[in-house]
């Protein structure tokens, strides 16, 4: 997506070769009229995928999963990083590592949020490792539901997530793929 690469040059900040700052336009301020696009990119890509629900986690993932539930015309859930006050029997949940904190951390979300029959897009902010997205695909599977596919606005392809998403046989778009963020510069996969 030419204009996300855009913004990425013109207002993301090379941490360094590993992180990548976003907070003009996604973490921190929000662009809705770039997330409007991205929704659009989304639903384009998973038009044939039969989605009836868009899965995320809070909270990065919500507005780019907000703007591609409006597209597609369905709802949006975001799985929760805190327990909910009324934890219920019916409360799915999985640990996530955190390879940056190298610790797991839960997340959870209400049974009945998924039916075994909905096809759920997973749509998430970062593509690092892997482990967050993987960790809502082990919440989808916990439903009885199935993994309609991935999308990713920012995938940094030099890290193993990726290949292990598509090693597990998932369908993934991302939007922008960062080859290296080598020397303050950031360079992307396709140039
Ligand atoms: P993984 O899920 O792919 O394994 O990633 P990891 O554990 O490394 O990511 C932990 C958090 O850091 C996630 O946000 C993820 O979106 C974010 N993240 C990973 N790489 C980058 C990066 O280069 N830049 C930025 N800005 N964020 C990155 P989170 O802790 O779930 O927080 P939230 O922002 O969604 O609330
Ligand atoms: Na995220
Ligand atoms: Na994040």
């Amino acid at each position: 997506m030419e204009e996300l690469k855009r913004r990425i040059v013109e207002d993301g900040i090379v941490i360094n070769s590993d992180i990548l700052k976003v907070d003009r336009f996604l973490n921190h301020q929000i662009d809705p009229q770039l997330m409007k696009q991205v929704g659009e990119q989304f639903a384009m890509a998973f038009a044939e995928a039969g989605v009836t629900k868009v899965l995320t986690l809070e909270s990065s993932g919500i507005a780019p999963a907000l703007m591609t539930g409006l597209q597609l015309n369905v709802p949006v859930i975001f799985a929760r990083k805190k327990k909910p006050l009324t934890l219920n029997k019916g409360t799915l949940t999985t640990k996530i590592y955190s390879y940056t904190k190298e610790i797991h951390n839960p997340v959870y979300l209400e049974e009945n949020m998924i039916l075994d029959q909905d096809r759920v897009l997973i749509i998430d902010d970062f593509l690092a490792n892997g482990e967050a997205s993987l960790g809502l695909t082990r919440l989808i599977e916990m439903a009885g539901a199935t993994v309609a596919g991935i999308g990713i606005v920012i995938e940094k392809s030099f890290q193993d997530g990726r290949s292990k998403l598509d090693q597990a046989g998932y369908s993934v778009f991302s939007l922008a793929r960062i080859s290296s963020l080598a020397n303050n510069r950031v360079s992307f996969l396709d140039e």
